[in-house]
């Protein structure tokens, strides 16, 4: 088993990496026996994984609450119907909200113990790759709004993470992929060497060889928790870790939120933004060709649809909750492994990047 600290003071907490430890009693869920805790999953993760961290769970006074599969169920009424069976089982302060599942139980979930009694425990058991490597470290919770995704939530840090690579036995290929663009994101932007070693390793990490998984989930966490103890609540660095967002956020909401899964409009908007980057001369000419290898060797899109509008992709960026005063700030990489904040980008040059990621259909 491998672990990670996050430090950050008196909110640090260990993320566990390893195989098959569900099951049998962790470290992770040192809550106390006799304590309530309340375990929310989904429709989908309940039967795979329900029983087993039960098992692990023991002597503790579980109960269990599972809300229907999918970011349509990322809601306010989910949110509600957690706070609801926190309730039911008179949860008070000690007790403690388990989540199991991908970034949409994690975020609603730890919304829910942000919320409850001002802020209560919570522990991520994630079983997506994108919520392993990504969404369940840092302390981002929340739900969506009909006008805007993660529009209500809270910075609230879990107690401990769980990552059990066992769970990745069952998540679908398309959604393996999409976590592996937030892989190449975070490599991209701070980690030269893990960068290559993704290259090099690429084939094993598509074959979900454990040794290889284990090592690439642990790499991506300590990088994260590096930007996450350095600028908790975004003020500065953290924003890094949006690499790719600003274009994948318009393209998501312009295709209905139906058409990619987010990790693959992360990488198209990678894309873009390496193009951009390397024509306004910030980073070496072929940045953009050797990112795009790497991310088809990991089964993702490289170019948004032909048939959106540049101008309705422009026009959704700039109503993104990340522009700040009315100018467009993006991440655009200075050389593999070091990103940049940059808002010195002009309309046209963001245009022509766009229109040369786009398939001609
Ligand atoms: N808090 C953060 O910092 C942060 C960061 C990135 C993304 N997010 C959020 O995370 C969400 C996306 O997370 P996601 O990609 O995990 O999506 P998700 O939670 O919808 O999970 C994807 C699908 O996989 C299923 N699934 C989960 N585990 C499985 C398993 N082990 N086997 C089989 N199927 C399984 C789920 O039921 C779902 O159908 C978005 O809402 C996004 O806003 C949050
Ligand atoms: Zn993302």
């Amino acid at each position: 088993m491998q672990t990670v600290n996050v430090r950050l003071a008196e909110r640090s907490y260990e993320v566990f990496i390893g195989s098959d430890m569900l099951g049998q009693p962790h470290a992770a869920f040192n809550i106390g026996s006799g304590a309530t805790a309340l375990v929310v999953t989904n429709d989908t993760v309940a039967p795979l994984y329900m029983d087993k961290l039960i098992k692990s769970l023991a002597g503790v006074n579980v109960h269990s609450l599972v809300l229907p599969d999918g970011e349509t169920y990322k809601t306010q009424e989910s949110w509600s119907k957690i706070i609801d069976a926190l309730i039911e089982v008179r949860a008070t302060r000690d007790a403690t909200v388990i989540t199991l599942g991908g970034g949409v139980i994690g975020d609603m979930g730890g919304f829910a113990a942000a919320s409850y009694m001002r802020g209560i425990n919570f522990i991520q058991v994630p079983t997506t790759l994108l919520a392993q490597v990504d969404a369940s470290v840092g302390g981002k919770t929340g739900f969506n709004h009909p006008s805007g995704k993660n529009l209500v939530g809270a910075f609230h840090q879990p107690a401990s993470v769980l990552v059990d690579i066992r769970t990745l036995d069952t998540l679908p290929d398309r959604e393996f992929s999409a976590g592996l663009s937030e892989v190449v994101k975070i490599a991209a932007i701070r980690d030269a060497e893990f960068l290559s070693w993704l290259e090099e390793h690429a084939r094993a990490i598509m074959a979900r060889e454990p040794g290889s998984l284990t090592g690439m989930i642990k790499r991506s966490i300590e990088n994260k928790a590096a930007v996450v103890a350095e600028d908790e609540r975004e003020a500065g660095v953290r924003a890094l870790l949006n690499f790719g967002h600003s274009f994948a956020h318009a393209v998501e909401t312009l295709t209905g939120y139906r058409q990619f899964l987010h990790g693959e409009a992360v990488a198209m908007g990678m894309m873009v933004a390496s193009r951009l980057s390397e024509r306004r001369g910030l980073c070496e000419a072929g940045f953009s060709e050797r990112l795009g290898n790497l991310l088809t060797l990991f089964d993702l899109p490289l170019m948004l649809p032909g048939n959106l509008d540049v101008d309705d992709i422009l026009e959704t960026m700039k109503l993104d909750k990340k522009v700040i005063a009315g100018s467009v700030r993006l991440i655009l990489v200075k050389s593999a492994g070091q990103g940049l904040i940059d808002s010195a980008s002009d309309k046209l040059q963001i245009k022509t990047a766009i229109e040369a990621c786009q398939a001609t259909d």
